[in-house]
């Protein structure tokens, strides 16, 4: 194997995913490609940037399926089928169960907007984390890349980057500025590092 077949796993926008592609083309991703884009929304924009990109995407909606289980299940059969290395999630809102998780163990990273343990866990998701930073007034904020356990936002930090605030943010600014000045950085530069030690073990 010379790249890791690496799955991006969206709801959204996919503003990362983004970071992701450009970072493949200029070559920061080098012992990895993305081979698909999974996400759980139809009609995210992440999906018209994958189209754009000539990446494979797939949606999975729990809503199509009986139980919590089946819908995973249908997710891990896609990532079998394009078989996946390594599972990136960009703004994927929902909490995978142990289950999902048994299957790819060390396999799955995330992408979160704040500095862990701070702002993370059940409820800090997009906006809300933001609001929280600021109503504690912390003076320094960031991004977190973390491989993901069966704890929300509690597995292993691979790679983080501080943020300054300042007394004008809102959570909307905030977001945006975390956004550019850590997470497309960081996710990116957390995908190759965690690749290339695939590859190594290989
Ligand atoms: C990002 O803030 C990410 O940290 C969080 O969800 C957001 C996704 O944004 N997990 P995008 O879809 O990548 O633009």
């Amino acid at each position: 194997m010379t790249q890791v077949n690496i799955a991006v796993m969206i709801s959204g926008g996919g503003t990362n995913l983004q970071a992701l592609i450009d970072a493949e083309k200029s070559g920061i991703i080098r012992s990895g490609k993305i081979q698909l884009v999974l996400s759980n929304k139809p009609g995210a924009y992440a999906l018209t940037r994958a189209e754009n990109a000539g990446i494979a995407h797939k949606t999975v909606e729990k809503k199509d399926f009986p139980s919590r289980e089946e819908y995973e299940n249908e997710m891990i059969r896609i990532l079998k089928e394009y078989r996946t290395d390594l599972i990136v999630l960009a703004g994927f809102m929902d909490i995978l169960t142990p289950n999902f998780i048994r299957n790819y163990e060390d396999r799955i990273i995330n992408i979160h907007p704040s500095l862990i343990p701070s702002f993370c866990g059940k409820g800090f998701y997009g906006l809300h984390v933001h609001e929280a930073a600021l109503a504690k007034g912390v003076k320094v904020t960031g991004a977190t890349v973390h491989f993901v356990n069966e704890i929300p936002d509690g597995g292993k930090i691979i790679e983080q980057k501080a943020v300054r605030v300042s007394e004008k943010d809102t959570p909307e600014s905030l977001q945006k500025k975390v956004m550019r000045k850590a997470e497309w950085i960081i996710l990116p530069q957390a995908v190759e590092k965690v690749s290339r030690n695939l590859l190594k073990n290989k």
